[in-house]
């Protein structure tokens, strides 16, 4: 892909966080969720490509807007593309850390159409590659990515969502010494955090949505991190997508070639509550400031963009 599309899909993640950033702490997820589709879906028709949507709102009947199948981009290369408006609903809905607007590129066939499930994921950053694996235990993959940073287990810190169904998770890192940190929402955010070097954390770990699975492995494909997962159908509806997919094995590992094929996709992500690494937006009168990250497979460049946009110059972006 060309490399200039990158600074365009930052201008997507970037029109979907100003719009709804303004709902942030107001208890609005569903509106909030709303005006950052509506961010995204009128800013890719500016962007010369012609995507289609693999992973998205839903299917045609559940969402008017960047529902998956849905064709956009303004024209040119055919590229798949993976969005979530609003990764963590509810933190933002909240005031809560930790909520981004997301997407991530491919060329035609690079990202898993992952179904809307639960996925197991296991995540590092690249100085753990290769070591990881889901068949493991937690405990033995600590050791595994411990040796492999050369630090203790004790000096890893280990994200997952704050869920009962983590609780044997937690006990396996307690038992072994690695700290924890537990999130309410959005794997995403720590899944690309743990991609980058100093920022203090080293895995990610435990069941998510399988969607924001595929978004996690394009960042962290970026970065040379690595990923593991396993779908967790929970209906028989469930399995039979699975198996449509061509995954007849339920207990098959996938790997991050599987999540994100090929050699080439671009993430972008922009901030809409504080992150461990992005900050907020911040909004003025007249304008608003927000701070993304854009990362490429190809060059493995992760490009850091802080812009100050002056809404009152833009009027596609006023909220009423
Ligand atoms: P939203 O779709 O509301 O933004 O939630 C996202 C999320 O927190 C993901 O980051 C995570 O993978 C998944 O939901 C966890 O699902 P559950 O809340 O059912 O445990």
């Amino acid at each position: 892909m060309d490399r200039t599309l990158a600074l365009e899909f930052v201008r997507v993640t970037e029109a979907a966080a100003l719009k709804s950033g303004r709902l942030c702490g107001r208890g609005a997820k569903d509106a909030a969720d709303q005006l950052a589709v509506d961010g995204m879906r009128q800013t890719f028709d500016t962007v010369p490509i012609s995507g289609t949507v693999v992973i998205g709102e839903g299917e045609i009947d559940e969402a008017p807007m960047l529902y998956i199948g849905e064709r956009v981009g303004a024209g040119g290369e055919e590229v798949d593309i993976a969005v979530d408006p609003i990764e963590g609903t509810n933190l933002i809905a909240k005031g809560q850390n930790g909520a981004i607007a997301v997407l991530a590129i491919a060329p035609k066939g690079g990202l898993l159409h992952a179904p809307d499930m639960y996925m197991e994921k296991l995540c590092v950053g690249p100085r753990a590659k290769g070591v990881i694996d889901l068949n493991l235990s937690m405990t033995e993959n600590l050791r595994r990515v411990a040796a492999k940073m050369e630090r203790a287990i004790d000096d890893l810190t280990v994200v997952m969502l704050d869920r009962e169904r983590h609780q044997g998770l937690m006990d396996e890192c307690r038992a072994a010494g690695a700290r924890i940190r537990l999130i309410t929402d959005g794997d995403v955010n720590p899944a690309m955090e743990c991609g980058l070097e100093g920022s203090g954390i080293h895995m990610v770990v435990g069941t998510g949505g399988a969607p924001e699975g595929v978004l996690a492995a394009a960042a962290l494909k970026c970065t040379g991190g690595d990923m593991q997962a396993r779908l967790k159908p929970a209906t028989d509806e469930e399995i039979r997508r699975c198996h449509e997919m061509g995954i007849t094995d339920l207990n098959k590992v996938l790997t991050i070639d599987d999540l994100v094929s090929g050699e080439d996709v671009i993430f972008s992500a922009t901030a809409i509550t504080e992150g461990n690494v992005l900050s907020s937006i911040k909004y003025f009168p007249g304008g608003a400031r927000t701070h993304s990250v854009v990362m490429r497979y190809q060059t493995g460049t992760v490009r850091f963009v802080d812009t100050i946009h002056r809404l009152d110059k833009k009027l596609s972006m006023k909220v009423k």
